[in-house]
């Protein structure tokens, strides 16, 4: 008996009615041409309404530049000018408002085949994904179905330009949404790029409560790369022990370490107890048996031959770092958190939570054969089996399992591997450029450490608690004690040795914020140090909220006056997560130009919650008026604004 029975369905129209019903499921039996028709669907899903956006009035000029050939304008500087006014128009006319309804809630799943209890949006694991287009507005009108907790959802990547209330960062930009209560989020995607979404209160996000969003070039813009179509990659991990019980442990003396997670999840789906590829494994694991319509069945990226796909991949993994690799097939990197980037070829990328990536693929193998897809842990021992799937040839049956190994994950130590793929990534040409100084340079030492017997994780040595009143209201109101007035310090103690445990393992907690001048040009540079134990220095993608930042460089060991000399200020990176290597530093530069409060914090879940994180708050005296219902909470309760 074969491991893997997919019934495949020969009318379209069969195809199309399950597709309504479980969109996920279109993934894994749709041929390319059905993918491509993927947009369509889900924008006719129930639960996702396109309304359009109310007519701008026809003025009589827009009426007229619109029906105007840009060449008759005569010199070049004016038809340049004309064409990007032409293509403003075009924007503003062809975006929409999307409405969703989104009521999340726990709820029975089995995302790796066994029953445990799951945060899902609207009965489904992962929530349902969002899909629009550059300029639209997206309105989800959420509901706590929770009976105890409040929730907040985070749009990861986007940047809420002018919408800071809309970030859902729970005590940073909004008051937890209370159980029984709905709250509005409306904000633009204004830019196309691979996003997702998650909670961001308490560990929500380890409860499964996370999805995609995916935003589209604006009508008449093209990617600058071609592709026949798309498949959606959201990577995470999945632990049996319930988030509060790991949130109990990480806050308890002595403390619990939450452990490795039981299984990797593609699409919200893995295999605990059983692998595709048991003969491969070096354990005693079993063969994986499925008819094809459990929820924990892999979906197949079904695919023809000589055609290129586009993979958008996303890790909202709590903790795990991860490799992604497809047999016999390379992928050329072309977009990363949603800006493009300089394409390069790879056989296998590394991904760290809060990170997204485009590839494109060649399906140019033998159509008769089905390659394996391998997701394995990376910068952590691993203890978790490779989360595996298909990429089957329209030719060949998904239930033809492939006659070789599936791809060897690289060690999990391998440092010199994952720099080597962080370092080639460079900006598209043509992309935003840094600009040449910096106003301020903040240096971010991060270490473990004690507090009064519990372990935390501090930055300069203070560990983020956070206030029960939201920073931006408290900010904006002048409310000196909603949170502790004293800035944490722009840098550390310079002889403090980075390459051994802290010589006093004591550290300070606080909620204090560092104020930045609006418009100012900020440098970050992230320092990594030894942890708590002789010789362990921890990978962290830190995620900035509201804004990318160029990455300008790596470094091993402690960043000296001088490395600046090092930087890349020709074509960096643009992206809103980058990762810190163990004992070494990283630089970031971002222009503060989002009135807003921001998180910027390691998004290694059970770090945040350890306090692994910074405030930025800027020009919060230029927000606008705030929803009241964002405030409603603390010492904000009552403020009329
Ligand atoms: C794993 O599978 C084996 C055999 O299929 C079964 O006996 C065992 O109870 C399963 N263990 C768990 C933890 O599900
Ligand atoms: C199993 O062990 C063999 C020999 O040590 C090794 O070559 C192979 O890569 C291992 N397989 C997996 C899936 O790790
Ligand atoms: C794919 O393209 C190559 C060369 O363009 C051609 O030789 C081959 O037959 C094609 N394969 C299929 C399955 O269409
Ligand atoms: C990693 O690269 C460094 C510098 O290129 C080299 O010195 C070191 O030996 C490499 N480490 C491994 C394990 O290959
Ligand atoms: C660290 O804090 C503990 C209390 O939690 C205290 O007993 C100890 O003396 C402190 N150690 C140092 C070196 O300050
Ligand atoms: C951090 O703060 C604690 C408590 O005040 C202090 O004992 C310790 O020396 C500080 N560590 C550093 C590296 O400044
Ligand atoms: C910041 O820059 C933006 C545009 O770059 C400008 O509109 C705004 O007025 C500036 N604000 C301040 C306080 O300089």
């Amino acid at each position: 008996m074969t491991a893997l029975a997919y019934k495949y369905h020969s009318q379209r129209a069969r195809k199309r009615k399950k597709a309504k019903l479980n969109f996920k499921a279109l993934v894994s039996t749709g041929t390319a041409s059905l993918n491509l028709a993927l947009a369509s669907v889900i924008n006719r899903l129930p639960n996702t309404t396109s309304i359009s956006h109310p007519k701008s009035p026809r003025h009589p000029s827009w009426f007229y530049i619109q029906n105007m050939d840009c060449k008759s304008w005569g010199s070049r500087d004016i038809v340049f000018l004309c064409i990007i006014v032409l293509s403003l128009i075009h924007v503003s006319l062809g975006a929409k408002v999307r409405h969703f309804k989104w009521e999340v809630e726990y709820m029975y799943g089995a995302p790796d085949c066994q029953e445990h209890v799951v945060m899902g949006i609207n009965g489904q694991f992962p929530g349902p994904t969002i899909r629009a287009k550059a300029g639209d507005t997206i309105v989800v009108d959420l509901t706590n179905k929770l009976h105890t907790e409040g929730v907040v959802i985070h749009w990861h990547g986007i940047r809420q330009l002018g919408t800071p209330w809309a970030d859902g960062t729970a005590s940073i930009s909004q008051c937890a949404i209370n159980p029984g209560e709905t709250f509005e989020y409306r904000f633009k995607v204004d830019r196309p790029g691979t996003y997702f979404y998650h909670g961001h209160y308490g560990m929500q996000r380890s409860a499964g409560l996370y999805g995609s969003l995916i935003v589209d070039m604006a009508d008449g813009e093209k990617e600058p790369f071609h592709y026949d179509a798309e498949f959606n990659l959201l990577l995470s991990d999945w632990w049996h022990k319930s988030v509060h019980e790991q949130e109990v442990g990480l806050s308890s003396n002595p403390f619990r370490w939450i452990g490795e997670p039981q299984s990797l999840l593609i699409n919200g789906r893995g295999q605990y107890n059983c692998s595709l590829a048991a003969k491969f494994s070096n354990s005693s694991i079993s063969q994986c048996k499925f008819k094809g319509n459990e929820k924990c069945a892999p979906q197949v990226l079904k695919v023809r031959p000589n055609k290129t796909y586009r993979l958008r991949i996303a890790s909202t993994t709590a903790l795990a770092s991860l490799n992604l690799a497809i047999k016999g097939h390379k992928m050329v990197v072309v977009e990363a958190d949603g800006n493009h980037v300089q394409p390069f070829a790879v056989n296998d990328l590394d991904i760290y939570s809060g990170e997204s990536y485009s590839v494109l693929l060649k399906t140019d193998q033998n159509p008769y054969k089905n390659y394996w897809v391998s997701i394995g842990v990376r910068g952590r021992d691993p203890k978790t089996n490779q989360a595996l799937t298909l990429l089957s040839y329209s030719a060949t049956p998904a239930s033809k399992l492939p006659t070789t190994q599936p791809p060897v994950t690289p060690r999990w130590d391998d440092y010199n591997h994952s720099k080597a793929f962080t370092k080639s990534i460079y900006a598209l040409m043509g992309s935003p450029q840094p600009p040449k100084t910096y106003d301020r340079r903040i240096i971010l030492l991060n270490t473990q450490n004690r507090l009064n017997g519990f372990v935390k994780w501090a930055i300069n040595n203070v560990s983020l608690v956070l206030p029960s009143t939201p920073y931006l209201g408290s900010i904006k109101f002048g409310l000196n004690n909603a949170f502790d007035q004293k800035s944490p310090p722009d840098n550390y103690d310079s002889s403090y040795d980075i390459m051994k445990p802290a010589p006093n393992q004591n550290t300070t907690q606080g909620s204090g914020v560092y104020s930045i001048t609006l418009n100012t040009t900020v440098d970050v540079i992230l320092q990594n140090a030894n942890a708590l134990a002789k010789d362990v220095s921890e990978i962290h993608p830190w995620h900035l909220h509201g804004h990318d930042f160029w990455v300008l460089g790596y470094g091993e060991g402690k960043f000296k006056d001088g490395d600046e000399k090092t930087f890349n200020l020709k074509n960096p990176p643009l992206r809103n997560t980058a990762v810190i290597f163990p004992f070494g530093w990283t630089a970031l530069r971002f222009v503060a130009d989002n009135p807003g409060v921001w998180a910027f914090h390691c998004h290694i879940e059970p770090h945040l919650h350890m306090g692994m994180g910074v405030i930025f708050a800027q020009g919060v005296h230029r927000v606008g008026q705030i929803p009241k219902e964002a405030l409603a909470c603390g010492l904000t309760g009552n403020k009329q604004n």
